[in-house]
C-alpha cells in the first residue's frame, strides 16, 4: 500500500505565445481547467500504474469535484478531509514550446488534520510506502511517524526548499529532486549526492533522463528519457515520480520502474493537462513495445 500525503489543486491552464515578463500583460490563446497538484497527480499516476494508493489530503467545500476525479482514477479518497479554507489552485501558464510557469495558492493543502494523518499512518505496515511533496502541511510529522513504523518514506522535493529537505532527511528511504535542486542541496549541506544520509536519491534531468543513486553501494544507475515532441511538460515530473513509486512498491527493480516511468512521462508531455495527461499502464506497455 502507498499512502500519499499530497496536495490537491484545481489547475487553471492558460496557453500563451510566450511566458510573460515582469510588469507584462499577455492575452491567453486558450484556457482550460482540471485536477492537479503534485500530490494528486502522483496519486493518479500510481493508480494508473496499477498500484494501490490511499490519498491523505484536504480540500475546501468547493473541492468535491476534485475528490470525484481522484476516485474515478482509482485512488482511495476516504481520507481526504474538508477544510474551512478554500481549495488550493494553480495558475499554469504554458508557452509554445510546452514550458510552463506556475503560481500556486495553497489554501486547504496547508490545513492537514494532524489526527487524521496519525490515524491513517497508524494503519501502515512495515514495507508499506509513504509519499510526500512540499505542497502540504504535516510533512515532517508524517515522515517521522511512517519511518517509526518501518514504512518506506519517499520525498518528492518540489517545490524545492533545502531546509524542508534537511528536516525530512533522517526519515527518508528515497529522495527525488531535479538536477538543479540536487546542486542546491549539495551546496547547502556541503556534501555531494552520493554522500547524502539517505539510502537512495533519484535525480531527474528532464530530456536527459534520470540518475538513481544507491548511496550504500555508492553506485549510480542512469536511465535515458524517450525523445518526443512536447506540447505541455506540466506534471511530467509527477507522472514520473508516481510511476517510480508504484513500480518499486510492487517489487520492480529500480531499472524497470524507471524505464516505465520514463515512458509514462514521455507520453504525458505529448498531451495537455496534468492529472488528465497521465497514461495508464496499458498505454505505457504499448509505448514500450
Ligand atoms: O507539477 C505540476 C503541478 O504543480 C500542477 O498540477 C500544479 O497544481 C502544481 O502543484
Amino acid at each position: 500500500m502507498i499512502y500519499n500525503l499530497g496536495s490537491i489543486n484545481a489547475d487553471y491552464f492558460y496557453r500563451l505565445p510566450r511566458l510573460p515578463g515582469p510588469g507584462e500583460t499577455l492575452a491567453a490563446t486558450e484556457m482550460s481547467s482540471g485536477l492537479g497538484g503534485k500530490g494528486a497527480n502522483q496519486s493518479v499516476a500510481i493508480a494508473r500504474a496499477g498500484a494501490e494508493v490511499c490519498h491523505i489530503g484536504a480540500v475546501g467545500g468547493d473541492g468535491r469535484w476534485l475528490i470525484e476525479h481522484l476516485a474515478e482514477a482509482g485512488v482511495d479518497t476516504r481520507n481526504i478531509q474538508f477544510s474551512t479554507r478554500p481549495t488550493a489552485h494553480a495558475i499554469v501558464m504554458i508557452d509554445g514550446q510546452g514550458e510552463n510557469q506556475i503560481v500556486i495558492f495553497p489554501g486547504a493543502n496547508f490545513d492537514q488534520c494532524p489526527d487524521t494523518v496519525a490515524k491513517v499512518l497508524s494503519e501502515g505496515r512495515p514495507g508499506d510506502w509513504l509519499l510526500l511533496q512540499n505542497e502540504t502541511s504535516q510533512q515532517a510529522e508524517a515522515a517521522a511517524l511512517a519511518a517509526g513504523r518501518d514504512l518506506n518514506v519517499v520525498y518528492s522535493a518540489a517545490p524545492f526548499d533545502a531546509d524542508a529537505v534537511a528536516r525530512l532527511l533522517p526519515s527518508l528511504t528515497l529522495l527525488i529532486m531535479n538536477e538543479v535542486e540536487a546542486g542546491q542541496l549539495a551546496e547547502v549541506l556541503g556534501t555531494q549526492v552520493l554522500h547524502l544520509p539517505v539510502a537512495n536519491v533519484l535525480v531527474t534531468k528532464g530530456a536527459r533522463g534520470a540518475d538513481w543513486h544507491d548511496t550504500r553501494l555508492m553506485q549510480t544507475l542512469s536511465v535515458p528519457a524517450f525523445p518526443v515532441a512536447p506540447v505541455d511538460t506540466t506534471g511530467a515530473g509527477d507522472t514520473f515520480t508516481g510511476y517510480v513509486v508504484a513500480g518499486l512498491s510492487t517489487g520492480s527493480s529500480p531499472q524497470t520502474a524507471l524505464r516505465r516511468a520514463a515512458a509514462a512521462a514521455a507520453i504525458s508531455v505529448t498531451r495537455t493537462g496534468t492529472a488528465d495527461a497521465i497514461p495508464t499502464i496499458a498505454e505505457v506497455e504499448a509505448f514500450l513495445a
